[in-house]
């Protein structure tokens, strides 16, 4: 199995970016169920964050798709891990739209990605255990579609 965690830039077009995320997670809950790959999707800013983890050849095929979508460009893969158990095992790709939320600043999403970056201090476990701890807060049950 392996995770892969990338950061790529929403494309604006006719339709908003709750109406995509909505598009996608549809098409993602359905998908990914069927082949065994599970993750998060968070959304900020103009940037996604998506964890996604399953079969190699699973997560690769996602990873081809994906990569030829018009929604978004500037796909980032920060973290490619050969990985023996999942990270997210519970999550049949929720999405997590972070634009507008009292919950988490408004730049949650940058900075998380911009720590991650500069790769100071924040391993590839470090920065899953970050993404996995958001998910973890109390308050984001309301926020999860
Ligand atoms: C940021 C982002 C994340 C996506 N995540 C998934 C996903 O986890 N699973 C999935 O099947 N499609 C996902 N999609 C949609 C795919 O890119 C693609 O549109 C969809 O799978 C249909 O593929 P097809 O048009 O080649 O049939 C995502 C799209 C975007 C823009």
């Amino acid at each position: 199995m392996k995770l892969v965690v990338y950061s790529s830039q929403f494309i604006p077009g006719d339709i908003s970016s709750a109406d995509v995320l909505e598009d996608i997670r549809i098409i993602s809950q359905d998908w990914n169920q069927r082949n065994e790959i599970t993750g998060v999707l968070l959304f900020q800013n103009q940037t996604f964050l998506q964890a996604l983890e399953g079969p190699d050849d699973k997560v690769d095929n996602l990873m081809q798709r994906l990569s030829s979508d018009c929604r978004h460009r500037n796909i980032d893969i920060l973290v490619q891990l050969a990985i023996q158990h999942r990270y997210f095992p519970d999550w049949n790709m929720a999405t997590i739209d972070l634009q507008n939320e009292a919950l988490f600043a408004q730049d949650t999403l940058a900075k998380l990605i911009a720590a991650y970056r500069k790769n100071v201090r924040i391993t590839d476990a470090g920065f899953i255990t970050l993404i996995q701890s958001m998910l973890n807060n109390s308050g984001i049950e309301k926020i999860i579609n």
